[in-house]
């Protein structure tokens, strides 16, 4: 997808490296040592490190935040599951609350004559093995038997409150 096309401070979506594990992807608006023209564009796997919670279609706990809360302060992901807070701004590394690892990276591409971004691969602690045994029927209801099939050459990205029906506040 084109970089121009992200609001700042926004939750995306999309799945990858498979097609049912999704991602965050944020346009934190200041150099973070992302991609993109400012640097600013951060993804990470939104399988939370502590009990697993993701973006699923009925809801999200785990979800970018841009403002404080009570648990939390700005610009912060954080998993209303239990309150683990991951700073995208730091490789997602854990501020607060009871997860043992960062989020896994995203590695990102970026092309700044076609101002194109693309998903390279992960990098950190992958919980996609956990993931896919916690979850495994209901994966399979809803890809049937799909579910760790690689992401295509595209992947769909979306405003995370398109995907979800209800994403959590904390
Ligand atoms: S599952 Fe995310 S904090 Fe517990």
């Amino acid at each position: 997808m084109r970089a121009a096309e992200l609001k700042p401070l926004t939750n995306y979506l999309f799945h990858y490296p498979f097609v049912a594990t999704p991602c965050l992807l944020i346009d934190m608006g200041r150099d973070v040592g992302g991609v993109g023209k400012r640097k600013s564009i951060v993804a990470f796997s939104a399988i939370c490190s502590h009990k697993l919670a993701y973006p699923a279609r009925e809801v999200a706990f785990i979800r970018f935040q841009a403002s404080a809360s009570k648990h939390s302060e700005a610009e912060r992901i954080h998993c209303c599951a239990d309150h683990s807070v991951y700073d995208p701004s730091a490789n997602a590394k854990v501020v607060a609350g009871p997860a043992p690892a960062p989020l896994a990276a995203i590695a990102l591409s970026y092309d700044a004559k076609t101002d194109q971004i693309r998903a390279l691969g992960t990098a950190g602690t992958e919980q996609f093995d956990a993931f896919f045994a916690k979850y495994d029927f209901k994966l399979s209801m809803e890809y049937g038997g799909k579910a760790r099939q690689q992401s295509a050459a595209a992947t769909r990205v979306q405003e995370l409150s398109l995907y979800c029906r209800n994403v959590a506040q904390c």
